[in-house]
């Protein structure tokens, strides 16, 4: 089976090759005028922050047509911050770098904050790209604080760390003892990297350990995954293996297979252990392999919507999974060409008309067209501030590629 899913990916990157070669667009050209683009549209939101004197932090359009900003306890406070940052390493301009202090700044009580797990997404995006930048030892020590208060939320029976309370609100409805999301495996980066900059291996173990429970339970034999996994609190068992933002229990959300791809991804970066590469590179074949992957590669919000066709894209989807991509390719070199060349192709489609805003429209997002979350009814084909920052870090990571 494994072997025909990766002879399909051959061929759809085969595929992929010929359609996306655009004698018109160089590759070269797409990163320097998405650069150029996303410093006049991001720009025009920092004048925007002047004229009214304070500092603001876009998420995402309200229905109403404003914008909708972040406080800082929001799960997507991180990625304007970290978006600014990527302006700065992209164009050596200090004046994104002084922007990028300012609003990561505004994170910093984050580092105490333990009633959710998503300080790892928060943190790593801004303060953890602010120290890989500039080094400042203010910025380690948040680091390792808001390492030591994810750490509170890692159950050693069950050898997790639990995502979302469920003692109130929409979880406890749900019945949840221990809820884990997929998602959680993007808040492993911050843990590996505060090991590093602390010697304290113990976040690594739980990295580690959450990778491994994750690889157990979160998974179908295709290799798609579930969104929740409710683990007994008492037992460490699983009890039930459900969803909160896909279309179904038994269906694949897209953003969960984005961020279980960049997710192993990262794992394999940081320990070098090849099942965490296997599993990213069998969750590529899964995607990549379906038959509701559209043409430009930009997913339908989940890939059991019975509503495909007729139903929204997830661009934040598709750029989390371009930026794996590309890191993927590093570490695969018989596959690094086809692997780069799907991670094109998805930049090629976000970066065209279809995708990308107007200069000056869209609320000064770059991105359009992403989806929150269809079951609550929140932030449906809107643009979404941690798409462009996925899509920034898409474009670094395309230049290193290519330099
Ligand atoms: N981590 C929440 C989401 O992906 O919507």
């Amino acid at each position: 089976m494994n072997q025909i899913l990766k002879l399909v990916l051959v061929s759809t990157c085969m595929l992929s090759i010929f359609s996306c070669s655009n004698p018109k667009t160089s590759s070269k050209d797409i990163i320097a005028e998405s650069i150029e683009f996303a410093s006049q549209q991001i720009g025009s939101e920092i004048e925007i922050m002047n004229a009214k004197g304070e500092l603001l932090n876009p998420r995402t359009i309200e229905k109403d047509g404003s914008t909708r900003y972040n406080t800082p306890e929001m799960w997507t406070s991180g990625f304007f911050p970290g978006s600014l940052w990527y302006l700065y390493e992209l164009t050596g301009d200090n004046k994104w770098k002084t922007e990028a202090e300012k609003l990561t700044e505004t994170l910093d009580t984050i580092q105490y904050l333990t009633w959710h797990h998503d300080v790892g997404f928060m943190v790593n995006c801004s303060y953890g790209n602010g120290y890989r930048l500039t080094e400042n030892d203010a910025y380690k020590k948040v680091i390792i604080q808001t390492a030591k208060s994810l750490s509170t939320r890692f159950r050693p029976n069950i050898g997790a760390i639990q995502s979302w309370n469920s003692n109130k609100g929409w979880q406890a409805e749900r019945g949840w003892q221990c809820p884990v999301i997929i998602d959680n495996m993007m808040n492993l980066e911050l843990l590996f990297e505060a090991s590093k900059l602390s010697g304290d291996e113990s976040f690594k173990n739980i990295a580690v350990k959450h990778a491994e429970t994750t690889l157990e339970n979160h998974f179908r034999p295709d290799h798609s995954c579930y969104h929740v996994i409710d683990y007994d609190t008492i037992t460490g068992q699983v009890r039930s293996k459900q969803t909160a933002q896909g279309y179904s229990d038994e269906s694949a959300w897209a953003r969960g297979q984005a961020w279980a791809i960049y997710g192993y991804t990262l794992c394999f970066r940081e320990t070098h252990d090849p099942k965490f590469l296997t599993k990213a590179e069998n969750i590529a074949a899964y995607l990549f392999s379906h038959p509701r992957m559209p043409e430009d590669l930009v997913p339908y919000w989940d890939f059991d919507c019975k509503d495909i066709p007729n139903t929204y894209r997830d661009a934040s989807a598709a750029a989390v999974i371009a930026s794996a991509l590309y890191e993927m390719s590093t570490f695969c070199p018989q596959k690094a060409e086809s692997y780069k060349t799907l991670a094109d192709k998805i930049i090629n489609s976000l970066a065209s008309d279809a995708y990308r805003a107007k200069l000056g429209e869209n609320n000064n997002f770059l991105l359009m067209h992403s989806v929150g979350s269809i079951p609550h009814n929140s932030e449906i084909d809107v643009p979404l501030n941690y798409t462009d920052y996925y899509f920034l870090e898409a474009l670094v990571r395309k230049r290193d590629l290519e330099q």
